[in-house]
């Protein structure tokens, strides 16, 4: 029977910052005739706002109770989660899940078992909580239109680097802040490192161009290594510093795609994208730039994407997967050259023969900066731009064609 002529019978795992927050909401939106029928919880000696004969200890009330016919799955352990969400979809039950970790690394299986069972499966709040990103991209636009992607996809970060660059706080802070309002994963460096970032940004690759990879086989870094030279910088240019997600359609049909700080211009949609609030333009071919904006992180705003995909399962929506099923062979390509700033303590260390041509540089007694262009390629053949002592942040007008590769790097040579 469609799920559409039923009441929406939910099984909730989870009660903490979302959790918590759809049970809320679900109390004001009597109209979606929706009802949570037990919650599954890991810690029982904590108080919860709801009657305390709603909730269990125990999976298996829920995944064997027949009259339960959605799974909701809110918890933070991903390992978990893939088990719960695997064994509702194979018992036919519709899902909808917040988990951007686990949807990542598994999405070959879960493609697997909707395919097989032909059981919903909905995570609009994966990506950006309140800004319904996947399904416009799922449904609206076009694979052959479609030319980029650029998003704050984390609300964590964006919420740091607002309060160190408005409020002059310290990045600890910052992050403190960020965990009390219920923004942070429960393991921050998910956040600050730019897992978060790049587990969304994979999601976002399968429904905007139909590429289904793992997080790890995409380039990320966070925000753990900007100093506060660089935000001098920044200030000096008037450009704000943003951890970007970004996929773009090369010439050649293929996709760059990777999670870096960025220098955002003012006149830069994501210019103004402040504490929490995540954004995203889309570039399509027609329409030229759109841009998709509201806030990324927190109870409520993560609670109304769960709400919005619980009644999809109202009317049997499902992700058709459009793209991944045309997609006659795009896939992620790391053959590009990109404009960099980089900055390093001491003028010795930088690595001049790791770009293809610098543009300019600067140093003072204690840290110097280069900005030139880099082979995306070749920036992959070892990790020395990840140590913490240097900052890799791409510059406003990224992307740079009509460069002559120089040949690979060796060794570590000096700027002298
Ligand atoms: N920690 C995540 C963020 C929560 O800050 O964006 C929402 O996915």
């Amino acid at each position: 029977m469609s799920i559409q002529q039923k009441k929406l019978s939910i099984g909730l795992f989870g009660f903490g910052v979302v959790g918590t927050g759809l049970y809320k909401v679900l109390q004001k939106t009597a109209s979606l005739n929706a009802q949570v029928q037990k919650v599954c919880i890991k810690h029982p000696e904590k108080k919860r706002e709801a009657p305390s004969d709603l909730f269990t200890v125990d999976p298996e009330i829920l995944l064997q109770d027949e009259s339960i016919n959605v799974i909701v799955e809110l918890i933070d352990d991903a390992d978990a989660a893939f088990e719960i969400v695997s064994r509702a979809l194979i018992s036919g039950k519709a899902v909808v899940s917040a988990n951007k970790k686990m949807i990542a690394e598994h999405l070959p299986e879960l493609l697997k078992l909707q395919e097989k069972y032909n059981t919903p499966f909905l995570y609009e709040s994966a990506c950006c909580a309140s800004i319904p990103v996947i399904r416009n991209l799922e449904e609206y636009y076009d694979n052959d239109l479609l030319q980029s992607l650029n998003g704050i996809v984390n609300g964590s970060t964006n919420y740091i680097l607002t309060r160190v660059s408005k409020d002059k706080l310290s990045f600890n802070e910052a992050l403190a802040l960020a965990q009390a309002e219920g923004f942070a994963e429960s393991n921050p460096s998910l956040d600050v490192e730019g897992i978060d970032a790049v587990n969304k940004l994979s999601i976002l690759l399968a429904h905007a161009y139909g590429i289904v990879t793992h997080p790890q086989r995409v380039v990320y870094s966070g925000i753990q290594n900007l100093q506060s030279y660089d935000a001098t910088f920044a200030q000096e240019k008037g450009y704000e510093i943003k951890l970007v997600a970004q996929a773009k359609k090369l010439e050649d049909g293929n996709v760059a795609a990777f999670v870096l700080p960025q220098f955002i211009e003012n006149g830069n949609q994501l210019f103004n994208v402040q504490n929490e609030y995540n954004g995203v333009v889309i570039e399509s071919g027609f329409a030229d730039k759109q841009f998709f904006y509201g806030k990324g992180a927190g109870s409520f705003p993560t609670a109304s994407a769960v709400l919005s995909d619980l009644s999809a399962l109202r009317y049997d929506y499902k992700y058709e997967y459009k793209k991944l099923h045309n997609n006659t062979g795009t896939q992620i390509t790391n053959d590009f050259f990109l404009r960099v700033y980089i900055s390093f303590e001491g003028l010795f260390q930088v690595p001049h023969e790791r770009f293809e041509r610098i543009e300019e540089w600067s140093s003072n007694d204690s840290r110097c900066y280069v900005i030139g262009i880099i082979s995306f390629a070749k920036l992959l053949e070892s990790n020395w731009w990840k140590k913490k002592n240097v900052s890799l942040i791409v510059c406003p007008d990224a992307f740079v064609s009509g460069i002559v590769e120089k040949a690979s790097v060796k060794e570590e040579l000096a700027f002298v």
